[in-house]
């Protein structure tokens, strides 16, 4: 993949890009699971949650939201900047969005005030992955009209995902995480129910814009300057994604997240997310025990180790760090890095259990891939 993002920048308007763009904007689809359009835009995910807001709402519009963790908190900000009206339900940060309240404030929603829901599938700060389909479920027996919008940044390809069976509007991605490339693309997925809506929405937009688009990707272009190198190395990717094929890559990242949670639970230390159904098969959020920081443990590990953790989010900050366990990815890997936070436990004098990396070899070597 690297060797492909370092091939020769070719013109973005001839006919040799036309087939990269066709076939990049074919395998997302095939990624995504949806039939409809896959948007890329040379931006992070953040551009991408802006453009899912901008051209399905309007100012004022009401969007339910769910403060699940760092990230909720992120787009939550944004859409109220934008001028949205957001209602945002509280949790503990160690649950995923409750479909039963979902259903609820739809119901009471009598005016039809709410014009979105927007989800974080998998919230990285917390390692919880809500069920989608249940939300969508929610929103069905509710038979409300809102669009739903699901940010799927962190578990697109690593964790089971599903814009058209389970009724997404809007799924927001991006390049970095379980589609292995370095940051500079988002993605917006985008069924034919936003699409209407868009035709509508009154927040303001350009760049962002689906429309142009849309209409340019029809040819396998742009209407803008696309990131090609990135574009080569997205290639790469969906070819050794589908060629692997999703079951599987979803099967290995669940293997890596169970081998993750037994090292944790040998340490007796405390996994971030609250309930086994939601825990998130890409990152592993661990609650060091107060007082000691984590941040402090992290810095260890990364000074004797050259091992970088994944810092504690927002209000997690020097309370917790994350071990990922997405993309690329193989057993001596992720051995190599429990033996790095196991070893760092001991340096830094946080009370644990030793035995983590035993259990999670063991489980390793018990289950194959
Ligand atoms: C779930 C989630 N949403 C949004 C973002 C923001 O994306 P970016 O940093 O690419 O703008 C991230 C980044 O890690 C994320 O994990």
């Amino acid at each position: 993949m690297l060797r492909a993002l370092a091939q020769p920048t070719i013109d973005h308007r001839g006919p040799a890009f036309a087939a990269l763009g066709r076939e990049v904007l074919e395998g997302l689809q095939r990624v995504f699971r949806t039939s409809g359009p896959v948007v890329i835009y040379p931006s992070s995910g953040t551009g991408a949650w802006e453009a899912a807001l901008v051209n399905t709402l309007s100012p004022g519009d009401t969007v339910l939201m769910f403060e699940v963790g760092q990230f909720a908190v992120l787009w939550r900000d944004m859409a109220v900047g934008l001028g949205l009206n957001v209602e945002f339900v509280a949790t503990d940060w160690r649950h995923g969005v409750d479909p039963d309240v979902v259903h609820t404030i739809l119901v009471d929603d009598r005016d039809r005030k709410i014009k979105a829901v927007a989800v974080v599938h998998n919230e990285t700060s917390t390692g919880v992955t809500t069920n989608m389909a249940e939300v969508r479920r929610a929103m069905m027996a509710a038979n409300h009209p809102a669009l739903l919008l699901v940010d799927a940044i962190s578990s697109l390809a690593s964790i089971d995902y599903r814009h058209d069976d389970w009724g997404v509007d809007v799924t927001v991605s991006g390049s970095q995480k379980g589609l292995m490339l370095p940051p500079g693309l988002g993605f917006n997925a985008i069924s034919d129910k936003a699409l209407a809506a868009a035709d509508s929405a009154r927040l303001p937009k350009s760049y962002w814009a689906w429309e142009p688009m849309i209409r340019n990707n029809k040819s396998g272009f742009f209407p803008y300057t696309p990131a090609t190198n990135l574009l080569y190395g997205l290639r790469e990717v969906l070819e050794m994604l589908l060629d692997e094929g999703l079951p599987r890559v979803f099967a290995r990242h669940a293997r890596f997240g169970e081998a993750t949670r037994r090292a944790v639970r040998a340490w007796d230390l405390e996994i971030q997310a609250a309930n086994p159904e939601e825990y998130s098969n890409s990152v592993t959020t661990v609650v060091v025990p107060q007082p000691h920081d984590a941040d402090r443990l992290r810095q260890t590990i990364l000074e004797r180790f050259d091992m970088s953790l994944g810092m504690g989010l927002g209000k997690l900050k020097g309370r917790t760090f994350r071990i990922g366990h997405l993309g690329d990815l193989n057993d001596l890997m992720l051995a190599g890095t429990l033996c790095g936070v196991e070893m760092g436990l001991s340096i830094c004098r946080v009370p644990h259990n030793r035995g983590g990396v035993g259990a999670a070899l063991a489980y390793l070597s018990a289950v194959g891939d």
